[in-house]
């Protein structure tokens, strides 16, 4: 008996995964069921833990080698940089974290090579006003959106090769020298297999640059129409956090975007962690 208890959230995307007390370590079987969970579902959330950094990085290990994100120099946890903070929170008049981060919908690190096969967010504190939690993530299936396209237009684009550009990203912080050195412009295919269960998936966004071979206006058209179609209420699922939540998302099967609609002096934290991937096919 694992003890593992997968509760599906909606017909489309998101579990959570019940059961689990992540502080005791978890067996080949457990392992087994939350991957297979993550990959069929997209995102899935546990709640109610409070993880040491050592505990998020081991979990992390569950779905596959963690990364170190060029953010973490300047937001990791001592000891953990694996974990970068994700936080509006000021201390000394410092900022600890990245804040307003993802803001636009996108899929982590599809600017590199080997984009991120998963992220995991722990909620260490979640804005609250009146009782409500703000500062949401939205996701979106991706796989659930290429399956609802028609035949004739999924003929069409699945072969289009899409071109990502750090230096183009809609962010608010500037990407330092070095990072741009590491991320040049890559190509990654339109329509993308998912490594583990085979479903194919989009792989485009509004932070896409271009499509290989169309011209700049063409391939504006393409992608504004893919991305927004990928972003249907019908394949969305909106997280509202609590403290202590782990969240984890496949970034293959889905797109997420944050919500920012707090500031100061409503203060949000959250620990991040990814998992390597390999070149999307
Ligand atoms: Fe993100």
């Amino acid at each position: 008996m694992t003890g593992i208890k997968i509760i599906p959230l909606m017909a489309k995307i998101g579990a959570e995964v019940a059961g689990l007390d992540l502080r005791d370590t978890m067996s080949d079987a457990q392992s087994e069921i939350v991957r297979n969970a993550l990959a069929n579902y997209g995102v899935i959330y546990l709640r109610g833990h409070k993880l040491e950094p050592k505990k998020q990085v081991s979990f992390t290990r569950v779905f596959g080698e963690p990364a170190i994100n060029h953010n973490a120099k300047k937001f990791g946890i001592n000891g953990s940089p694996e974990i970068y903070r994700i936080s509006n929170i000021v201390e000394n008049g410092k900022p600890i974290g990245t804040a307003k981060a993802g803001t636009e919908w996108h899929s982590d690190m599809c600017y590199a090579m080997r984009p991120a096969k998963a992220t995991m967010l722990h909620a260490r504190k979640v804005p609250q006003l009146n009782g409500f939690a703000l500062g949401d993530t939205s996701f979106a299936n991706t796989a659930a959106a290429w399956d609802a396209l028609p035949i004739t237009l999924k003929e069409k684009i699945s072969n289009l090769r899409v071109i990502y550009d750090f230096t183009r990203r809609k962010r608010g912080a500037k990407p330092s020298k070095a990072a741009i050195q590491q991320y040049p412009p890559v190509s990654h295919p339109l329509v993308r297999s998912h490594p583990i269960t085979g479903r194919k998936s989009l792989y485009v966004s509004g932070e896409s640059a271009g499509i290989e071979g169309k011209s700049e206006e063409a391939g504006r058209i393409i992608i504004e129409a893919l991305a927004s179609h990928i972003v249907h209420p019908a394949f969305v699922y909106r997280h509202s956090w609590r403290q202590g939540d782990v969240v984890v998302w496949d970034n293959c099967t889905c797109q997420h975007k944050a919500e920012v609609d707090y500031d100061l002096p409503l203060e949000r934290l959250m620990w991040r962690t990814t998992v390597k991937g390999s070149v999307p096919k």
